[in-house]
């Protein structure tokens, strides 16, 4: 596997590949790689001749009180991982390069609606971010398509939107959660969890599939979420939200709706805060 952190580099790597007629598919990261990086790297790579990914903690996307200076970096681990998974190609800019203009100065894309609620309330600017650091890939890999977990449930809908809106000519593919054997989703903040908080993540895996039950059985969602709300404040949680959404828009479902929904939760577990999510079909 190359490593490349200069554009020329990466963009003469995917045109000798395009001369020869291969596809390119693309996994954008942030680097500190586990076994859910590499299901992605593993679906680009069933579904592409060729495979690049990135390394990149993107400063657009950390709010000023967030943990983008101790974001764990770990590139020697990441490439030897990417390599035995069958990556071709690793992306690993500097912050100039992404930036020319400087992170604060660049053009910034605001994907609207999707990104009002959730995630987006709780971290403002966050998506633009993700959205910005997301269509510059797009533009330097030029990929004919590109993975993304379906971990970061709402990521996923601002980039479908996107690629959607902007008619970027790429096939979004969503990759299935990666958990631990307890059900928690795996995510590279997990490493901040003390034992005691480790020992009580699952249960947020636990209340998601609770609540799709409860749904299931025809309880009333608003009541649904706040059994769920109360039961992780009673674990130890800080909630930022527990709730059901349509899992096309993440809009709030109508009374009785039942299809196509998804449970999403976001709370802190003392300095740590986790998402995790739940599509019920
Ligand atoms: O999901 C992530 O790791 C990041 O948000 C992404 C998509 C690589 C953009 O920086």
């Amino acid at each position: 596997m190359q490593t490349v952190q200069d554009v020329p580099a990466l963009r003469a790597a995917v045109r000798g590949w395009r001369a020869q007629g291969q596809t390119v598919g693309l996994v954008p990261t942030m680097g500190n790689l586990h076994a859910g990086h590499h299901s992605l790297i593993k679906l680009a790579r069933a579904r592409a001749d060729r495979v690049v990914a990135s390394v990149f903690v993107n400063p657009t996307q950390f709010g000023p009180n967030e943990d983008f200076e101790r974001y764990p970096r770990t590139l020697a681990q990441d490439q030897a991982g990417l390599a035995e998974h069958g990556c071709d190609l690793l992306f690993a800019p500097e912050v100039a390069t992404m930036y020319p203009f400087g992170a604060a100065h660049g053009v910034s894309i605001h994907v609207p609606q999707v990104t009002d609620t959730l995630e987006g309330a709780h971290r403002p600017g966050h998506f633009d971010g993700v959205a910005t650091v997301v269509c510059k890939l797009f533009n330097l890999v030029q990929p004919d398509l590109a993975v993304f977990g379906q971990k970061d449930y709402q990521q996923l809908k601002v980039i479908e939107r996107m690629v959607r809106d902007l008619s970027l000519p790429v096939k979004v593919l969503a990759a299935p959660t990666q958990r631990a054997d307890d059900g928690l989703a795996l995510s590279s903040r997990n490493q901040y969890l003390s034992a005691a908080e480790r020992a009580l993540a699952p249960q947020i895996h636990a209340t998601l599939v609770q609540m799709r039950e409860l749904v299931g059985k025809g309880h009333a969602r608003r009541i649904v979420e706040e059994a769920a709300h109360s039961k992780l404040e009673r674990a130890g949680f800080v909630p930022d939200y527990v709730v059901i959404r349509r899992a096309e828009d993440l809009s709030e479902p109508a009374d009785g709706e039942r299809e196509g929904l998804v449970a999403l939760v976001a709370a802190r577990l003392g300095a740590t805060r986790l998402i995790d999510n739940l599509p019920f079909d």
